[in-house]
């Protein structure tokens, strides 16, 4: 479907001063590689760097170039799924170990703040869980009991409901010590302190292949390869799918709106509605006025084509519960990487044990992308760690087993798309700036005309698995519909699981 919403860059791209970095041209060898410097890479290397381990970080594109620079960087323990399920899911030992993990990770991050005196707006606030309309007092009843057995014991009940200045958001649940940053200030100042303690960080490198040998070889589109004792992938989607991350995470894309508010009209606060998928919000001070960040209208990558009517939704529901909002200053979109139980998958690769793996970590990839680095550090310094077991990618799919199976069901339902015919019946019906998906069969091509009018012609094959990748026409990616990888409008990963760009197609440039 054609966008007529534009969307903007996220509210954090132009107020970060972020430091850039060359890329690797010659072979490198070194303790402990990190490939990723989104929050969980650049936080693992910064702890291990503070161990005195030797550390590089490479990443394809800038730093907080991925989801990161995409968040809206809520820093709270209030977990998707909520206490109630985690403890269905993984036990009340594991609700527990939950709620202590993720409040330590807003410590962990205050303290980093306060120690590397990084000026990235951290403030700690509350947080709310709130009824959505149509939902029963007894979801909040439920959820309360949850968190207070998980050891949250300062959480409240707010069955009266809570107002913020004018606004009345109902029956709530208060989670104080709770916090909210830049994100992008925030990886800015983990990268200067990496750098400060000897750590070197590669930007503009594209990590091809993992060989998960004594010696773990890395190896790059441009020719250098790096030589690892111990590899950290914190590439939000795993790059070496060989061992099935994907088949365990449901990769969805997640909207956001950024309206202006009057400054100071709001306090800061935190804010999740029971619906589902859930709104999110939060506020952000910018220059003379503050912008009330609003997000969700999730759905599973590559499985809507609705993004305008999304982005709308999202305004309704911002203006029907906050008559202060104005203008509409931001509208971005990224992506989540929910894992089954609701908890990232952290700790050493299944089969390559000196390959460990961030992944999985939901919604709320601050924390978990903290107590991702938090273990992952303490396993390479061989101390062991309280919540390792918790998280470790070794776990079975705990009781969520239906909800794999109706994703594997999703998944192989996604291949008969290669028995039909394209988006389009030809190239001709393309209008520039945008693509579509042309032919049949596993010929099947994917095409882009840019805004001069030439077409660009890939295969539409995803290079993970084979699904047919289909256009947004919102974000201008390429996006799987299988288990998420995302490429841009000219067939570059963004990505993975995929690791490497669609194929070339036959007449890859023209007019037609
Ligand atoms: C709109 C939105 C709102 C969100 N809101 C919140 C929130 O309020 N609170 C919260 O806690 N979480 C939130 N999240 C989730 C959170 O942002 C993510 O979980 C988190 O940023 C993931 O961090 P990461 O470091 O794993 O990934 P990324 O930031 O994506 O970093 C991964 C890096 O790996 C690099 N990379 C990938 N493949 C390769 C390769 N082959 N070679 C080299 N480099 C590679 C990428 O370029 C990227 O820079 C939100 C996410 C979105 C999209
Ligand atoms: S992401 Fe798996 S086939 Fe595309």
């Amino acid at each position: 479907m054609q966008s007529q919403i534009t969307p903007t860059a996220s509210v954090w791209s132009t107020s970060a001063d972020i430091p850039s970095y060359a890329p690797l041209t010659t072979d490198l060898r070194v303790r402990v590689a990190v490939v990723g410097a989104g929050i969980a890479g650049l936080s693992t290397a910064y702890m291990l760097a503070k161990r005195g381990f030797q550390v590089a970080v490479l990443d394809d594109g800038p730093i907080g170039g991925g989801d990161t620079g995409k968040t809206t960087a809520q820093v709270t323990c209030i977990v998707d799924k909520g206490y109630a399920e985690t403890a269905e899911l993984r036990g009340e030992d594991g609700a527990r170990l939950t709620a202590e993990s993720h409040m330590a990770a807003i410590d962990t991050i205050e303290r980093i703040v306060r120690d590397e005196a990084i000026d990235c707006d951290f403030a700690r606030m509350d947080g709310y869980i709130f009824l959505a309309s149509g939902d029963t007092p007894r979801t909040l009843v439920d959820e309360f009991e949850a968190a207070k057995g998980a050891g949250l014991r300062d959480v409240e009940l707010l069955s009266a409901g809570v107002t913020l200045s004018d606004v009345h958001l109902g029956p709530a649940l208060r989670f104080p010590q709770q916090a909210h940053f830049h994100p992008l200030k925030y990886l800015a100042g983990l990268s200067r302190a990496i750098e400060r303690m000897g750590g070197q960080i590669f930007c503009g490198t594209h990590i091809t292949r993992v060989n998960a040998d004594a010696i773990v070889t890395l190896e790059t589109t441009d020719g250098p390869v790096i030589g690892a004792d111990t590899v950290v992938l914190a590439t939000h989607m795993p790059i070496n799918d060989a061992l099935g991350y994907s088949t365990r995470i449901r990769a969805a894309l997640t909207y956001v709106i950024g309206l202006h508010i009057p400054k100071g009209s709001l306090p800061n606060f935190l804010a999740f509605d029971t619906a589902d998928p859930y709104h999110y919000v939060r506020i952000q001070a910018e220059g003379d006025h503050d912008v009330l960040i609003i997000g969700g209208e999730d759905h599973k990558t590559g499985q809507a084509d609705d993004m305008d009517q999304r982005y709308l939704r999202l305004e309704r529901w911002a203006r029907a519960y906050f008559p202060m909002a104005g203008e509409v200053l931001y509208r971005w979109s990224g992506e989540v990487a929910n894992s089954f139980d609701g908890l990232a998958l952290i700790g050493p690769d299944i089969v390559s044990p000196h390959v460990y793996v961030i992944t999985g970590q939901t919604g709320i990839g601050m924390t978990h992308s903290t107590i991702g680095a938090l273990i992952v550090a303490d396993q390479i310094a061989d101390i062991p760690n309280p919540w390792a077991e918790l998280y470790t990618p070794m776990r079975a799919p705990a009781r969520s087993l239906g909800e794999v199976v109706s994703e594997g069901l999703n998944v192989l339902s996604q291949y008969t798309e290669l028995l039909k015919g394209g988006e389009v019946a030809s190239e001709a019906e393309i209008p520039a700036g945008s693509g579509a998906v042309v032919g049949w069969g596993p010929t099947k091509v994917a095409a882009y005309r840019d805004d001069q009018g030439v077409l660009h012609r890939r295969s539409a094959l995803c290079t993970h698995l084979g699904c047919v990748v289909t256009w947004n026409d919102s974000a201008k990616t390429w996006d799987c519909p299988c288990h998420g990888s995302r490429f841009d409008s000219y067939g570059k990963v963004i990505n993975g699981p995929a690791p490497a760009d669609l194929s070339r197609a036959e007449g890859e440039r023209g007019t037609r």
